[in-house]
């Protein structure tokens, strides 16, 4: 059994080296591919010294580039050392460039791919991140969605529930095993030297950061909220356009604004935790704030995260200054608020998500599921229908006692459930799909 593992960016390193921690703990042969997409040691090898991971096997050294050369760059190294390598199944995390390459890559190559955080939509295709998860999900055999939700979004994209696995989010993994380390080792606190209430800020989605008129109106709202000292370690993507926008030097020299290199993720951990309040347009950020009790503020219109806002934890502002603004004085003045925003319940796991992970990865190499191969049934059509149950009867039971249907999609009282096998059935919907023809 071996596992290629594909990274390529900070949030993939961080997010995957819990999973790469379980499979060295379970003594599984494994290969680490970065596509060198970060590159900066900010970027890149501190999360490796911080999480004590070993080096990358191979590096393809893609740099920054348009996308479409970053990704046939990838590709092309990606597909060269996966011939040479053979893994059983190839992980790939989140919905970077380097997820869409290596889905790609290796589907090309009829090789297993398991996406680690599968099925987040934010149905907003000018996100770069929306085509690559979507792109990737076609080339997925094992789908690692971290929420019920999550798992709902695949299954009205016609994924089998039997591919996919509701496992949480390997980013509560990561918190865990790191906060106890990162007390212990971190002095970014006192490094900072910072007085008073502290606001915490990335940003460096490119839909805020290379638009001038986003970028502008998010700077004018931190300028406002003078009453709390904002730290920002600012992403290299982000100090590029603040200086291409003539902006970098107002951020700076502002006295309630300490901008920052990117710092490590244990010393993030620490600084996040010591944080009244996030804002952000991070993806994982989203989840950390919730998984450490801290209110966050989205710097986005839509999020693939609607689990962090439903719970209350998260508050999507966009990039509005007044909404911004008007938030944050919300937040900070309504101690009721406050508390409610920090008891948020996290909707990502108890971090138990790597072994689960593990877990099924294993089960289907065992069950030698993990060779893609064309189906060599004569099938007729797949035919689909919807059946009202009056049954006492869950979903295994009824599957056993009708081999020729596969449960799709549950509706109770017209709300979507994921076919869990103990659900019960009883007064509920369900589509299902069967074969018709063939012999
Ligand atoms: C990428 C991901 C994004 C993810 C983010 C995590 C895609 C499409 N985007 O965005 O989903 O949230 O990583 O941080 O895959 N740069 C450096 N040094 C580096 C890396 C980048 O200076 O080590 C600068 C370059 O000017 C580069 C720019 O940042 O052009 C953007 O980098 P890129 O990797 O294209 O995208 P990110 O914004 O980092
Ligand atoms: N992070 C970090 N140092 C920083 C900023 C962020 O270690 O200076 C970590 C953060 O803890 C989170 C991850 O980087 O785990 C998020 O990465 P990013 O925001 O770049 O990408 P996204 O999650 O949006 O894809």
């Amino acid at each position: 059994m071996k596992i290629a593992f594909i990274i390529g960016t900070r949030p993939e390193i961080i997010k995957m080296s819990p999973l790469i921690d379980e499979v060295d703990k379970r003594g599984i042969d494994y290969i680490l591919i970065h596509t060198g997409q970060h590159y900066d040691h900010e970027m890149s090898d501190q999360f490796f010294q911080d999480l004590e991971l070993k080096e990358p096997d191979y590096n393809i050294g893609v740099g920054s580039d348009s996308h479409s050369k970053q990704t046939a760059i990838m590709m092309k190294g990606i597909e060269e050392v996966l011939v040479s390598e053979k893994p059983d199944i190839v992980l790939v995390q989140g919905d970077t460039n380097a997820v869409l390459a290596g889905a790609l890559a290796s589907a090309k190559l009829h090789m297993a791919v398991g996406h680690v955080e599968a099925g987040l939509r934010s149905y907003d295709k000018t996100m770069p991140e929306e085509i690559n998860r979507m792109v990737a999900d076609v080339c997925t055999n094992m789908f690692f969605v971290p929420t019920e939700d999550t798992a709902i979004n695949l299954l009205f994209e016609g994924i089998s529930p039997q591919n996919i696995f509701i496992t949480g989010n390997t980013v509560v993994d990561a918190c865990h095993r790191n906060l106890k380390i990162a007390s212990k080792t971190s002095n970014i606190m006192s490094q900072l030297e910072l007085e008073g209430d502290i606001l915490s800020l990335t940003l460096h989605r490119a839909e805020n950061v290379d638009d001038p008129q986003r970028l502008k109106n998010i700077i004018k709202a931190l300028l406002n909220i003078e009453n709390l000292t904002i730290v920002f370690p600012a992403h290299p993507r982000t100090v590029k356009t603040l200086k291409e926008f003539g902006m970098y030097d107002t951020l700076k020299n502002a006295p309630h604004i300490r901008m920052i290199k990117p710092i490590g993720y244990l010393d993030f951990l620490i600084l996040q935790s010591n944080s009244k309040l996030m804002i952000t347009d991070s993806g994982g950020i989203q989840e950390e704030a919730i998984t450490l009790n801290i209110p966050c503020l989205t710097l986005r219109y839509n999020t693939e995260r609607p689990e962090t806002v439903q719970a209350g934890g998260n508050i999507l502002v966009g990039a509005d200054t007044e909404k911004i603004t008007y938030n944050v004085a919300k937040i900070m003045g309504d101690e009721e608020l406050y508390h409610n925003m920090q008891e948020a319940p996290n909707p990502y796991g108890d971090g138990t998500t790597s072994e689960k992970i593990v877990d099924a990865i294993l089960d289907s190499y065992h069950q030698g599921k993990l060779k893609i191969k064309a189906p060599e049934e004569i099938g007729g059509r797949q035919a689909k229908k919807l059946l009202t149950m009056h049954e006492k009867i869950t979903v295994a039971e009824f599957e056993k006692n009708n081999p020729n249907y596969t449960i799709k999609i549950v509706f109770d009282e017209g709300n979507p459930l994921f076919p869990q096998p103990d659900l019960s059935l009883e007064g509920k919907i369900v589509l299902v799909s069967y074969f018709v023809g063939g012999n």
